[in-house]
């Protein structure tokens, strides 16, 4: 049971303390990190197709192709559909306005063209009469990123995307082991893209990602690419690239997959807390998800006066971060979207801030954090 408000002493409570997490599993981590080291081999090896195996069962598809970092796995994934003959130069890729600028840098690293499109206010997805205006005889593919771990897929997307025939890509860096109905968010379109990066539910102690697909010439295509351009050894039938996915990280993750489901279910046993016990009117909560369907990579909280509250709890001892506090468009890197009007994404860039929430965190300190928003005037 959650413990009582009135019986509670100051605390500190960090953000995210990775020290902390890797402790969870620490001697398991230690054990699996020794026999990479011991082994003698370090790049393409056992661990990583281990890995590469379990992820996709994990995950419901075919294939998993392990590779460096999450914005790879979207850039290459772009990249192998050029390749294929599926996009070219040019073309229109919508994206989520309110995202993390790797979706956006995948794009335009690809000389296609982002086109951003607003979200919701309370349930921070896609404004699909946004979405359908936008779509235009250029339009290949719809980015869909499940932010902040809540899936962001439905069946009028589905419909959307099989009318205009476009490519459905998930970005899903932020929602490992998130569900919709039966499937899992990185199963539901043509191709899914993963970050590993540390501090993600499923994170590895350094760089690394992941594409998930069904599609037999697209994985190819992306070993290929990731692999210099390699068809065969020293065969190069396409100006690649090398990302990969090393063997100490992927034998670490595939101890931190057996692991997932419980560190999720932590989560939303946390956050289900902070559903139910935040009361401050000034402070709104993200539209509720049915269990599953969010598995709560960062917990946002909105409200008009986000820097004093950042401070507020700084002050006593509760770390937060915000994400984002510049929206892709509005960057400097992307001049020529700046001018462009996306007022809800512009709104919660300035009201959100990620309360901690991960699953090293115990009730007494999701409680203090509690107290203190509800303390907050
Ligand atoms: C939504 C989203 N997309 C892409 C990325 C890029 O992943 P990486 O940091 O592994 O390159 C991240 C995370 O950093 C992310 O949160």
């Amino acid at each position: 049971m959650a413990a009582e408000l009135s019986v509670m002493i100051p605390m500190n409570i960090p953000y995210l303390d990775l020290k902390a997490v890797t402790a969870l599993h620490g001697e398991e981590i230690q054990a699996a990190v020794a026999e990479v080291v011991g082994s003698g081999w370090y790049l393409q090896g056992r661990a990583l197709q281990q890995f590469e195996q379990h992820y996709a069962e994990y995950i419901g598809t075919k294939y998993c192709i392990g590779v460096a970092n999450g914005l790879d796995a979207l850039t290459l994934t772009l990249r192998a559909y050029k390749e294929m003959g599926k996009l070219q130069e040019g073309d229109e890729v919508l994206v989520p306005a309110n995202t993390f600028i790797a979706t956006v840098l995948s794009i335009t690293e690809n000389q296609l063209k982002p086109v951003f499109v607003d979200v919701e206010e309370d349930t921070l997805d896609l404004n699909l009469a946004a979405l359908e205006r936008a779509i235009t005889s250029k339009t290949k593919v719809l980015m869909l990123v499940h932010l902040y771990g809540r899936c962001t897929y439905n069946e009028r997307i589905q419909k959307l995307c099989e009318k205009h025939r476009l490519l459905l890509v998930e970005d899903n860096a932020q929602a490992h082991g998130c569900q919709y109905e039966d499937k899992k968010t990185g199963s539901l379109g043509q191709a899914a893209c993963h970050s590993f990066y540390p501090g993600k539910n499923l994170g590895a102690l350094g760089d690394g990602g992941a594409v998930t697909t069904d599609d037999e010439d697209l994985a190819q295509m992306i070993r290929s690419i990731a692999n210099y351009g390699f068809a065969e050894k020293y065969v190069a039938t396409y100006q690649g690239r090398n990302s990969r996915l090393d063997e100490v990280q992927a034998a670490v993750l595939n101890v931190k997959l057996r692991h997932l489901n419980e560190e999720n279910q932590r989560r939303i046993d946390l956050a289900r807390l902070y559903y139910n016990k935040i009361e401050n009117e000034t402070i709104r909560l993200p539209k509720l998800m049915d269990e599953g369907n969010n598995v709560y990579h960062i917990f946002p909280v909105f409200t008009k006066r986000r820097d004093a509250l950042k401070q507020y709890l700084q002050d006593k001892g509760i770390g937060t971060l915000i994400h984002y506090p510049i929206p892709p468009h509005q960057q400097e890197c992307y001049k020529e979207y700046n001018q462009q009007s996306l007022p809800i994404t512009e709104k919660l860039a300035k009201e959100e801030l990620s309360l901690p929430l991960n699953p090293t965190m115990t009730e007494e300190e999701a409680m203090w954090v509690v107290k203190a928003l509800n303390d907050w005037k």
